[in-house]
């Protein structure tokens, strides 16, 4: 049998903005966001049995079921396409840790999606492709978009930015995990203390400016965090400064911490350092 192979690259936020709580529970953001080299690897098997959708993580205990972002991305392209399922056997080794502020998931399901219209040779525009994708999850749409963009909405509304210029980004998980649901329910709105300035950023982009893009990063997830989980990110911030990061921020809902260095034995320095402590740590490059 044949088989098809996609990467699942994660996903890092250069700026995220909270604007509003919306009626239906989710929230009105704006961000910069940015895919980079650390990826999950997806292979696709067809024709295992009709009807039939298998997931596999091996090594991995996160569930392999319908709660399963994979799972449910290959659900929606066949409902959504009319395509007749034969039955998919979908693999997914992990790298991205999970409950990391990485997309790790819907990185699975954006790849799960462009594999299955790979394989079926499914007649979508990549907006069809994101549409389907916003069915998924609120980061898949930019999980299939990828480069560097700015994400509006609940997360679908894409508009594409100047890329990010070569760097190197050293990517630091703490030990313990956030919820995005739960991290949601902390954020009070109207106690926001300080945003991102995206224009700015957006200009930075636009120079090729990198320490001008790191001098811009912001995430106001950091003000809803506990003061020992605040403790924690900022002293990591601290080590990739300290080691020549441009910048370093929090990513998505956390509790990853990355820092863009521009010259590689600094980032090396600062991996090897934070790998003295934490067993979650990562050299990439944007994509
Ligand atoms: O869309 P997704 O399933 O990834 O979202 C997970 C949870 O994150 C939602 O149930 C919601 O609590 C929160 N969320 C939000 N606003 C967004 C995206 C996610 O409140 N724009």
């Amino acid at each position: 049998m044949e088989q098809l192979t996609v990467s699942a690259p994660a996903k890092l936020n250069l700026a995220l903005d909270i604007l509003r709580r919306r009626p239906d529970g989710y929230h009105d953001l704006k961000m910069v966001m940015q895919t980079i080299s650390l990826c999950d690897v997806v292979t696709l098997k067809a024709g295992t049995g009709i009807g039939t959708v298998e997931i596999r993580m091996p090594g991995s205990n996160l569930p392999t079921g319908p709660k399963n972002i994979a799972y449910q991305a290959a659900q929606v392209f066949f409902s959504e396409t009319g395509i007749w399922n034969d039955g998919v056997e979908i693999t997914v080794e992990k790298r991205i840790p999970a409950q990391a502020g990485m997309a790790g998931g819907s990185a699975d399901g954006a790849a799960v999606l462009r594999a299955l219209q790979i394989w079926y040779g499914a007649k979508l525009s990549r907006g069809d492709l994101e549409k389907m994708g916003e069915k998924v999850g609120s980061d898949v749409p930019f999980c299939i978009r990828g480069g560097t963009a700015l994400t509006e909405g609940r997360g679908e509304i894409l508009t594409d930015l100047p890329k990010l210029p070569a760097c190197w980004i050293a990517v630091c998980k703490p030990a313990f995990g956030l919820s995005t649901p739960e991290l949601f329910g902390r954020v009070r709105v109207e106690k926001i203390r300080s945003r991102p300035d995206i224009p700015a950023m957006h200009a930075a982009l636009e120079r090729r400016d990198l320490a001008g893009v790191a001098a811009g990063f912001k995430n106001v997830f950091e003000e809803f965090l506990t003061r020992q989980e605040r403790g924690e990110i900022l002293e990591i911030q601290h080590t990739m400064r300290r080691y020549g990061a441009l910048g370093a921020v929090m990513t998505g809902s956390g509790p990853t911490v990355f820092g863009l260095f521009d010259r590689e034995e600094q980032a090396r320095k600062a991996e090897e350092v934070l790998k003295l402590q934490y067993s979650q740590v990562f050299l990439a490059h944007p994509l």
